[in-house]
């Protein structure tokens, strides 16, 4: 049986941080080899709500692709490309809107969620709100449709979104009596909800996170500020790693059973003092991240970067290529080239 086709984007917001390692690209590498891929770097969706600050764009562009290539995507396994690169995503956007009702974007609930993160005044959300952050999963949706993508791994939040692109591909199909788009569907897949050093979701914007290509030191620095027990005052005291809002839930992420029960003991009989505790913690994530950050410091490389992402971005045009020339055929619009 042909391998189903799989689409996924990252928006590249600078490097990538621990969450989306492990919310992301740690899917991607095991999706890999039982699908089809298509992996992109979403560059136009983030234009949707930083299209004021452009200078940067291109430079993350190009480290999100390292922290992609230095978490064993294999560009040879996989389509790797950038949205931009292929004009025709844009062109399909387009019809797309045409076919798509106001309502169904607007009650979109992811949406209002970012609408929510932008401001937390809405007179101010009000005045962020573009028509092109209006057409976010639709962008999305032609991200999928345009090679046809049949599976879209994503965790909880963006389930809505894939409901609109499944709602947008039907009615395209039943408008112009084609059965050409598949309705995606969704892949849940595990994304573990990591917090950042201050407790909050991690993110960059709330500066509590830590990068995947941070240094050990870097690492053990940010980890020193983690959030543990608020009610463990000194080190003598018992501890209750239930109460442990941050370090604790990096422990379940990253450590193996035993050494969870050693933590769990050693904190609730205070045989060990928050901060041994982190440090700890620290060595078990630089562990972790060993491999990946030696890759990623082997590929300082620009130019090698540019190439493989170029030779992506030809083998996703074509197919994306073909997918529009079918578009205009079934809409009757006349095919130029
Ligand atoms: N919306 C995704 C994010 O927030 C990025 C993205 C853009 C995407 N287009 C996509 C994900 C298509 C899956 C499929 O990071």
């Amino acid at each position: 049986m042909a391998k189903k086709r799989l689409l996924s984007g990252i928006r590249p917001t600078g490097s990538l941080h621990i969450g989306h390692y492990l919310g992301v690209l740690r899917n991607w590498k095991k999706l890999q080899n039982e699908h089809e891929c298509f992996y992109f770097i979403a560059d136009w969706h983030t234009l949707t709500t930083k299209y004021k600050d452009t200078h940067e764009l291109n430079q993350n562009t190009i480290e999100v692709a390292k922290d992609i290539l230095a978490s064993d995507i294999d560009p040879n396994k996989c389509t790797l490309y950038v949205q931009s690169a292929i004009p025709e995503v844009a062109e399909l956007h387009l019809l797309l809107s045409m076919v798509t009702f106001q309502n169904w974007v607007e009650r979109d609930p992811t949406l209002k969620e970012m609408v929510r993160l932008l401001a937390e005044d809405e007179e101010k959300a009000k005045e962020e709100i573009t028509y092109g952050l209006l057409g976010y999963p639709v962008l999305q949706t032609a991200d999928i449709l345009s090679v046809l993508g049949e599976s879209v791994p994503v965790g909880k939040d963006q389930v809505a979104h894939l409901e609109m692109s499944r709602d947008i591909a039907r009615r395209f199909n039943h408008i112009y009596k084609t059965d050409l788009f598949p309705e995606p569907q969704h892949l849940l897949t595990e994304t573990p909800s990591v917090p950042g050093v201050d407790g909050r979701k991690m993110s960059k914007s709330y500066g509590n996170d830590i990068k995947m290509e941070d240094s050990p030191e870097e690492t053990l620095k940010k980890v020193k500020q983690m959030i543990t027990d608020p009610a463990r005052m000194k080190k003598t005291d018992p501890g209750n790693v239930e109460n442990c809002q941050v370090a604790y839930k990096h422990y379940e992420i990253f450590a193996d059973k035993n050494t969870l029960e050693t933590v769990k003991k050693e904190c609730h009989s205070a045989a060990i003092g928050c901060m041994d505790c982190k440090t700890r913690l620290a060595n078990i994530m630089n562990d972790y991240f060993k491999s990946i950050r030696e890759k990623r410091q082997s590929l300082k490389n620009e130019k090698e970067i540019l190439e493989i992402l170029d030779i992506g971005n030809k083998r996703a045009r074509k197919t994306v290529k073909e997918t529009l020339h079918k578009v205009r055929d079934v809409m009757k619009l006349k095919n130029w080239d």
